[in-house]
């Protein structure tokens, strides 16, 4: 008989998870406490930009097996119930907020059947498996609970989930095991590889896969700034550095640095919970990885302020970019908007465009200003920022650009245009971590 799953929290994971399980033959169905969330998905809508995401949901939801509710009853005779809520940074400090985590057991744990399977999907701090585990097990003792970490990329959700590049299963009995292979049975047989861990190492994966990718970030914005002080090109380093394969040459995109939902908050979180279990000292280094990656931001200003002066007033700068990566709406903690918040306060005027995410930008900063296009962001500008590297801006005719602005000046905040093009057009191009 075919599995049941259901899927706790519909926002980017949990939204994503429910239609790529459907599509791989599973009967699901999604809940979520937002009502307005449930409606959109049950007309094939998806409530965020994700490339192929809203052309899945919409065919899973012809076929009868993608189902969505706000009625938790609805998961009360599937097998598999997979927690796919958001744990944010607390506002008061750096660790993890679990309330949503933590909620959800509570609200599934009377509603489950006998023998069914909770699975974790957030990133949690660890030991917050076990903790949940034992609590699920007071309330109800038939059932069992496992860590199932998610390890996509916003832009390539549904590749990522389709295909991932290692499943990893934190597990505390064979049978929680079993059921996971017979979810997984489709990528199994494609020899997606299959790692079975405890459940604490399952969690720790998680966090030490996204401090990995953001110290390798740091590592070379921090080489931009040695190659800034020594007169280097940082880009042509991490060209070099790259070819060695046990550097390899991904995630080595001098910038100004990472940001979203995700990153940022996991190495915070992931601090905040070493400093609880006494071993503080061994993610001490995370604290500069976190803080390279702020100062990159400010960065930016001083180019800015080297460029026009140490009085903004008065200034227009147009900001190419709004979301935190391209291919994406997301603007929690955006590089590129808070490059433009900065800069906003201290008197220019700012005007910005983003392909996809100006609705979440305003919403978060309605003080800002926002061009409905290209040519009217850069119309008269004394300055470019260009923060998150869009297709459609390096579609763009520096020639033509040249023509719109007050001051031909570009920072390529994201090494990503081609400088000599740009350079040919008429225009001074700025970058961090390359002499000018
Ligand atoms: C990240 C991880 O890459 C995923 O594996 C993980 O599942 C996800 O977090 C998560 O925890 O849910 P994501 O936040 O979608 O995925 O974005 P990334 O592609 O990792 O980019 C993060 C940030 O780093 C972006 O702001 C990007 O512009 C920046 N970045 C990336 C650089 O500045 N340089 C690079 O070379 C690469």
């Amino acid at each position: 008989m075919a599995l049941k799953i259901s899927v706790i929290g519909t926002g980017y994971l949990g939204a994503t998870h429910a239609a790529c399980m459907s599509s791989l033959g599973l009967e699901v169905v999604g809940v979520d406490l937002d009502s307005a969330k449930i409606e959109r998905l049950k007309g094939g809508r998806v409530p965020f930009y994700e490339p192929g995401l809203e052309e899945l949901l919409q065919e899973q939801l012809a076929t009868g097996r993608l189902t969505f509710s706000d009625n938790f009853d609805a998961i009360s005779d599937a097998d598999v119930h997979f927690i796919c809520v958001g744990t944010p940074q607390v506002k008061d400090g750096l660790a993890a907020d679990m309330s949503y985590v933590d909620g959800a057991i509570e609200a599934i744990a009377m509603r489950i059947k006998p023998g069914s399977l909770v699975v974790g999907k957030s990133t949690v701090p660890v030991g917050s498996a076990a903790r949940l585990r034992d609590r699920l097990r007071t309330l109800n003792p038939e059932v069992d609970l496992a860590w199932n970490p998610e390890f996509l990329r916003e832009g390539f959700a549904v590749h990522d989930t389709l295909h991932p590049n290692r499943l990893v299963v934190g597990v505390a009995s064979n049978e929680a095991e079993d059921i996971l292979r017979a979810v997984y049975a489709k990528n199994i047989a494609e020899e997606v590889p299959w790692v079975v861990a405890d459940l604490p190492t399952s969690e720790l994966v998680k966090v030490a896969a996204n401090s990995f990718l953001a110290t390798k970030i740091s590592f070379i914005n921090a080489m931009a700034e040695i190659c800034e002080a020594a007169g280097g090109d940082v880009t042509v380093l991490a060209k070099a550095i790259g070819y060695d394969p046990r550097i390899g040459s991904r995630f080595l995109q001098a910038g100004i640095g990472f940001g979203g939902g995700c990153l940022p908050k996991d190495i915070r979180a992931f601090m905040a919970r070493s400093q609880e279990l006494g071993a503080d000292q061994a993610l001490e280094f995370l604290r500069e990885i976190d803080s390279i990656n702020m100062r990159a931001r400010s960065r930016v200003i001083d180019l800015v302020r080297r460029e026009l002066g140490e009085n903004l007033a008065g200034k227009k700068v147009a900001v190419l970019g709004a979301a935190f990566k391209p291919d994406s709406d997301d603007v929690r903690d955006s590089p590129a908007l808070d490059i433009a918040v900065q800069i906003h306060a201290a008197g220019a005027s700012v005007e910005i465009f983003d392909p996809k995410a100006m609705e979440n930008a305003k919403l978060r900063f309605p003080t800002l200003a926002f061009a409905q296009s290209i040519d009217e962001c850069l119309a008269q500008a004394d300055i470019v920022l260009h923060l998150t590297e869009w297709q459609v801006f390096r579609e763009i005719n520096p020639t033509v650009a040249a023509t719109l602005v007050n001051n031909p000046i570009i920072i390529d905040g994201r090494n990503a245009l081609d400088r000599e093009l740009w350079q040919m057009a008429g225009w001074k191009v700025r970058a961090l971590g390359r002499a000018s």
